[in-house]
């Protein structure tokens, strides 16, 4: 992480300066001929919880192709898993005019601060987890809906169409929750697959964990679990840790969703998980999509990032392709 020259460039941010002691705001210094020569781009990003795997990544990922631009400021801040607090950020985002904010949110209660910040006049993009509307100025993730469908097939296929299957659901206030599970179900219908333990795990691993426990005391019977569906890796990988607790992870199988290398993909290679699809996080999308709106370009209002399915076979392969339909139909 760069910290040299931080605090270069603020006299442009000076409404901003209470918003400036709670974060953590970089001057990017590497040159590159065609980000040096525009004008400074303040990117305003808040971030709804760093403290997990996938978002440090993200985080980490944005820092480094914001530096690939000397002519970036941005404005990092982390809303700690508090809907209130991140509204707060952006709202601070706007009192201090940054060019661009990318959020990305931690549930639809962000649509409305996100609304009022493009009414505002400045650009939004959102990340990850999708708002509501279409009040925003540029929407990047992965198809979730596409992800949950492609479990539903796989868990079929695994399960030779016959057990009973855990679901540990994300946050379901969040439009991912829904849609990874949603077309996951649907997959299953008519085959003899039956959930028989469902619970939300607010995308938290600790949390997971302690579902899992419940859903472990209410099977308790040996072979009365096949499968866990963790709607992330962090779940999948607390629900194995709670299953060899009990002395029954050898019992069923576990899939998640990310695909982290230093997460998901070695647990697959440990055998922890047997499969996992990745999520990516679209940072690289983001600042490319901030910078063009900083600039009055034209950006899609929709970016969708591929998916890839990581098992014990393909994991050395670097995995499989998953296609994305070109009109998803929503
Ligand atoms: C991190 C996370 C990821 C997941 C994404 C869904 O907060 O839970 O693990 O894929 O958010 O929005």
């Amino acid at each position: 992480m760069r910290r040299a020259g931080t605090w270069r460039g603020l006299g442009v941010l000076c409404a901003g300066q209470i918003l400036l002691s709670a974060a953590s705001v970089m001057a990017q210094g590497a040159a590159q001929p065609e980000g040096s020569t525009g004008r400074p781009v303040t990117i305003g990003y808040s971030q709804c919880n760093r403290g997990e795997p996938w978002r440090e990544q993200m985080d980490a990922d944005i820092r480094k192709a914001a530096g690939e631009h000397a002519r970036i400021r941005l404005i990092a801040k982390d809303a700690q898993n508090e809907a209130l607090r991140q509204a707060s950020h952006v709202r601070e985002f706007v009192s201090a005019k940054v060019d661009v904010i990318i959020i990305s949110p931690k549930d639809t209660s962000l649509t409305r601060p996100v609304a009022d910040a493009v009414r505002a006049g400045i650009p939004v993009v959102v990340l990850d987890r999708a708002v509501e509307g279409d009040e925003f100025s540029c929407f990047i993730g992965a198809d979730n809906r596409v992800i949950g469908a492609e479990v539903g097939k796989w868990v079929v296929k695994a399960l030779g169409g016959t057990g009973n299957v855990v679901e540990l659901k994300g946050l379901s206030s969040s439009v991912p929750a829904i849609d990874r599970s949603e077309p996951f179900r649907a997959a299953l219908e008519g085959t003899g697959i039956r959930v028989v333990y469902e619970a939300d795990m607010e995308w938290l691993g600790d949390k997971a964990r302690e579902k899992m426990q419940a859903a472990l005391a209410r099977n308790p019977k040996q072979g009365s679990i096949q499968l866990v569906y963790g709607a992330n890796d962090p779940a999948a990988i607390a629900a194995y840790y709670a299953a060899k607790d009990a002395g029954r992870e050898r019992e069923m199988l576990f899939v998640g969703v990310d695909a982290l290398p230093h997460e998901g993909i070695e647990a697959v290679r440990a055998g922890i998980l047997q499969a996992t699809f990745e999520y990516p996080n679209g940072a690289r999308e983001a600042i490319d999509a901030a910078l063009k709106l900083a600039d009055g370009k034209p950006v899609p209002k929709k970016i969708v990032l591929g998916t890839r399915l990581f098992t014990r076979e393909n994991v050395d392969a670097g995995g499989e392709a998953i296609p994305i339909p070109a009109a998803d139909g929503r």
